[in-house]
């Protein structure tokens, strides 16, 4: 057998794979969408040539490491450090802007040096000195910097205001953070302010992923060249020693970093438990693989991890379009939502 369009996959017998996966691995892959689990099985069918589904099931209970190889290539663990980098200038204006500080003030450059897009932040600039002269009422028309508007009300707001009370920390989750790259830019960009502004926020990173390989990675902090195509010289030089080796370039994150963020091996289908909720929540990129059913299922999930007034930040292709029951979108370019019983507009 040579194509993957070739392969049919009969109904009963890919619910009978699915529950011995299950089995082996305590992973529900019902919830995930199908025409990617049939893309995942038909690719080992072609390396392991089994001809029919029956087949490559027997191969699957015989054969010492299959499953394990099925699991590992069916995590997409892909990811770079600043990943649609806007969304991180936008993370970073919430902490310049809720504690007051002139950004001309502060050093620091998200913008890949190489990307020559359209500048986003002279759009927002605008728009939030526009709200800032005339009040929230002068909503601007681009709903992309609508978040600015509602910076008052979320809830890690008033714990940057209130930074000197040591109580009063600020809680982040990156979920799935995959080999790490979303969380380190995240204590990246956090680190740099603290070391630049008096009385900054306590904070606390937890990432979690359910790849135990990815985990790992991440812990390791070692990266090539292909995790750091968007990262800025700025942070580039700031926070990784570049090292050669037999195969090319390795990149190693400092320790200081490593040390800011709580690694975790969890399937959040599961669950997610911590004596706390949180203020933000990076969920980008897996929102795309759950199929209908259990992506409600999921998104109330994270609904139920967010503070009162917490925010969610999606992938860029990942939309509850305008809601999804308490959470609404403030930030549609970037994918951003709130949690509020409020009706917002
Ligand atoms: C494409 S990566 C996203 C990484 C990162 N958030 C980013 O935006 O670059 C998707 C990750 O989802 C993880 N994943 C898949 N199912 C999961 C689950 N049930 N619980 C936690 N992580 C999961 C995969 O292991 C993979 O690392």
């Amino acid at each position: 057998m040579k194509h993957i369009e070739d392969i049919v996959i009969d109904n009963k017998m890919y619910l009978k794979l699915l529950h011995l996966l299950r089995e082996k691995t305590g992973l529900n892959f019902e919830y995930y969408r199908r025409p990617f689990i049939e893309k995942r099985i038909k690719s080992r069918m072609i390396r392991v040539n089994s001809r029919t589904l029956n087949e490559y099931y027997d191969y699957l209970i015989s054969k010492d490491g299959e499953v394990k190889k099925f699991v590992d290539g069916f995590t997409i663990n892909y990811t770079f450090f600043f990943r649609d980098y806007d969304v991180f200038e936008t993370f970073q204006d919430f902490f310049i802007d809720g504690l007051n500080i002139n950004k001309g003030e502060i050093q620091s450059n998200i913008k890949p040096d190489h990307n020559k897009l359209a500048k986003f932040s002279s759009k927002a600039n605008r728009a939030r000195a526009m709200i800032k002269e005339n009040g929230p009422s002068s909503r601007p028309s681009s709903s992309y910097v609508d978040i600015f508007i509602f910076l008052n009300q979320l809830s890690f707001y008033r714990k940057i205001l209130n930074a000197k009370n040591k109580k009063n920390k600020i809680h982040i989750w990156s979920c799935p953070c995959a080999t790490g790259e979303e969380p380190y830019s995240i204590a990246m960009i956090l680190d740099n302010l603290e070391q630049q502004v008096k009385d900054f926020p306590q904070y606390k990173i937890v990432a979690s992923d359910i790849a135990q390989e990815a985990i790992n990675k991440a812990k390791r902090g070692v990266y090539s060249d292909d995790s750091m195509k968007e990262i800025s010289d700025y942070f580039e030089n700031k926070y990784f020693t570049r090292k050669s080796t037999h195969f090319g370039h390795e990149n190693i994150i400092n320790e200081r970093i490593k040390d800011k963020i709580d690694f975790v091996v969890e399937d959040v289908t599961k669950g997610h438990d911590r004596p706390y909720r949180y203020d933000i929540i990076f969920c980008r990129y897996l929102l795309i693989y759950f199929n209908r059913q259990n992506r409600d299922r999921f998104l109330r999930i994270m609904e139920n991890q967010l503070e009162e007034n917490g925010i969610l930040i999606l992938g860029k292709t990942e939309t509850l379009f305008n809601e999804f029951g308490s959470l609404r979108q403030v930030d549609s370019r970037n994918h951003i939502y709130i949690k509020s019983k409020n009706r917002l507009y």
